[in-house]
């Protein structure tokens, strides 16, 4: 299987084996053959950052960077300022002021996910960009919510709209201010007006207030979210999207990777590729040790990766190997990484 650009490519795997730098390095790489590239990182460890040589100011806005010579945009995923943009795009302001929201697109906050599908979505309506490269958190995570956003679009569902309707138009007449505990005497079935009495008892009517306006809101900017949940198709798509499982040959990585995409059956396609980071074979063939106890070094190495890449090859359609690179400088890694997409692209 030939390794062709998608409008999107996905990096996700374990933490550590490389998926920042491997991205990093995919994304000059395209860059370099003319393409318009955005690489954006969800990673709320900013590693793209330091690797990019980026300031605070930068985090959360679409920025130009050169890698090496080579032109492109980056964007590190900042919630908050996702917020802001979605405000301005679906003409929603009332998002950015409500506390609720606030708390809820704050890093590790709950939104984190479903702000980042909304942030894809709406940079590949901007029409800037060929391909939108994604580095995306240690672990499953990730691909456990791409998994429930049929959860999410449930929030807006039939139910959902009746209740909004039935809200709407009580604003309309009385203000935003109206509703709280009055709407939920009116609208809200028994237990749910049981639970937020309670919730009112402890928290105040003032959080009770905030949490019925965020819901409300989040209601408002339901075609940015319901977009950003439509893209879910676009991701599972083999003509739209690339997938890379990023593993590196250290002891149990590969398991992990294995246990990663067993999460995710459903949505990372057929024709996935497995990325093995960090491989040390070419470098152990060319090396002749001096005495015995290196030898049984080298050949004790060689047979490990040997029998690794052996029962890869046998689990995933195609394995696309990457050096380790021998430098202590990420600049290093990314050179010589992109040296090896280019030939992978061959
Ligand atoms: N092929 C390689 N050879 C040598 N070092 C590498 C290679 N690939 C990545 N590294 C180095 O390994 C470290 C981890 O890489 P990176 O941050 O890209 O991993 P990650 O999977 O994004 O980590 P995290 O899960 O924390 O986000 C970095 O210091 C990076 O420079
Ligand atoms: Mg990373």
């Amino acid at each position: 299987m030939a390794l062709s650009t998608k409008s999107f490519e996905i990096f996700c795997g374990t933490g550590g084996v490389g998926k920042t730098t491997l991205a990093t390095a995919r994304a000059q790489n395209l860059a370099d053959s003319g393409l318009r590239v955005l690489l954006i990182t969800i990673d709320p460890a900013k590693r793209l950052k330091d690797l990019l040589g980026l300031r605070e100011e930068a985090v959360g806005e679409v920025v130009p960077v050169e890698i090496n010579g080579v032109k492109l945009h980056a964007l590190l995923m900042s919630p908050e300022k996702t917020i802001q943009r979605m405000s301005k795009k679906y003409n929603t302001p009332d998002l950015e002021g409500n506390r609720i929201v606030q708390i809820l697109s704050k890093p590790y906050g709950g939104m984190n996910e479903i702000l980042s599908m909304v942030e894809l979505q709406m940079q590949f309506d901007s029409g800037l960009y060929d391909v939108i490269v994604l580095d995306t958190p240690p672990g499953a995570h990730f691909l456990d919510f791409l998994e429930s956003l049929n959860k999410i679009s449930s929030f807006f569902d039939q139910n959902f709209i009746e209740i909004f309707s039935y809200l709407g138009q009580k604003t309309a007449r009385a203000g935003k201010k109206f509703f709280g505990l009055n709407f939920i005497n009116k609208v809200i079935s028994g237990g749910v007006k049981k639970l937020l009495t309670y919730l009112q008892s402890v928290t105040g009517a003032q959080f009770i207030d905030d949490f019925i306006e965020a819901i409300h809101i989040i209601y408002q900017s339901r075609e940015a979210f319901l977009k950003g949940i439509s893209l879910k198709e676009k991701l599972k798509s083999k003509k739209e999207c690339n997938w890379f499982l990023v593993t590196s040959i250290e002891q149990g990585k590969a398991e992990e990777a294995i246990e990663i995409r067993s999460h995710a059956t459903h949505f990372i396609h057929q024709d996935h590729y497995l990325v093995l980071n960090k491989c040390l074979e070419s470098k152990l063939s060319n090396w002749s040790p001096q005495n015995e106890d290196l030898t049984k070094i080298k050949n004790s190495l060689e047979l490990k990766e040997i029998n690794l890449k052996k029962q890869l090859k046998d689990l995933f359609p195609v394995v696309l190997e990457f050096p380790e690179v021998m430098s202590l400088s990420p600049n290093d890694h990314l050179l010589h990484l992109t040296k090896t997409w280019k030939s992978h692209a061959l």
